[in-house]
């Protein structure tokens, strides 16, 4: 069983939780459904977007952190969820797809046990256009700890998808990678850093080099002179995509 976010996730409350817009975006992709269960749910984010009535997540450090009162979380993979067939209306995997060991099984299993699927990830076709990602950590796309999960794969996968955009607001309050997009002096804080898989799964001596010059940039002006105007944009598409199967 994964447990890596036993060692990333130990500070993951400080800067992880939901964004009322997003959540409201998943609210929507869900629509009328009775019994929601959320799989790589750690501490609980995004459940208030539907009547979510179970969770299961490997990391007993991200299932500790879940607020008192939060629906019921086994310690489980999605690859094997410990749930009958057609327990469920509809499942939620946000930022989770790319951390399971074969999202194919664990796709198979979601179906077996839910309704309609609503996954929060990213296209790193667009994701690799975030300034952060091209000009300081293009490592944080390309690491080998992550899943590669194409659209065109879930589509086969799950017969059939709709994908949307997830426009990241400016004071985005759920704190994923790209969520400071307009906020660049964040990256320097590592409690921010901890709170990103694609920045604490990487060697720390090359992201506190990358940080290092980021630090500069802001300090001298060449951030903000590459960036005309980016701090004043109310919302920017990085990347973020809601896939809801068929
Ligand atoms: C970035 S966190 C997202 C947690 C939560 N969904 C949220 O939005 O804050 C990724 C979660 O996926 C979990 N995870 C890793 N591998 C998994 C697997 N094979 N099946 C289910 N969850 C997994 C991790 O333990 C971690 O809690």
């Amino acid at each position: 069983m994964s447990t890596r976010y036993d060692t990333i996730g130990r500070t993951y409350t400080a800067t992880r939780r939901a964004d009322p817009r997003v959540e409201a975006q998943i609210r929507d992709a869900l629509g009328d459904v009775r019994r929601v269960v959320n799989i790589g749910g750690g501490t609980g984010s995004y459940e208030t977007a539907g009547p979510v009535i179970a969770a299961v997540d490997p990391s007993p450090v991200m299932l500790t952190q879940r607020p008192a009162g939060s629906a019921p979380a086994a310690r489980a993979v999605a690859e094997h969820l410990p749930f009958p067939d057609r327990s469920f209306d509809a499942a939620l995997a946000i930022f989770t797809i790319h951390h399971w060991s074969d999202w194919r099984a664990g796709i198979a299993e979601v179906q077996r046990v839910a309704g309609r699927i609503v996954i929060l990830t990213w296209d790193p076709a667009i994701q690799d256009h975030f300034w952060l990602t091209r000009e300081y950590l293009p490592e944080a796309l390309t690491d080998e700890q992550f899943v590669d999960v194409t659209f065109p794969e879930l589509d086969a996968a799950l017969g059939g998808i709709r994908v949307e955009p997830v426009p990241v607001p400016a004071d985005c309050q759920d704190g994923f990678f790209a969520a400071y997009w307009a906020r660049p002096e964040a990256y320097l804080d590592p409690t921010v850093r901890a709170g990103i898989s694609c920045c604490s799964l990487l060697d720390q001596d090359l992201v506190e080099a990358r940080i290092a010059k980021l630090a500069d940039d802001l300090t001298s002006g060449a951030w903000d002179e590459r960036h005309p105007g980016l701090r004043d944009e109310a919302s920017l598409d990085v990347g973020y995509r809601l896939v809801v199967s068929a």
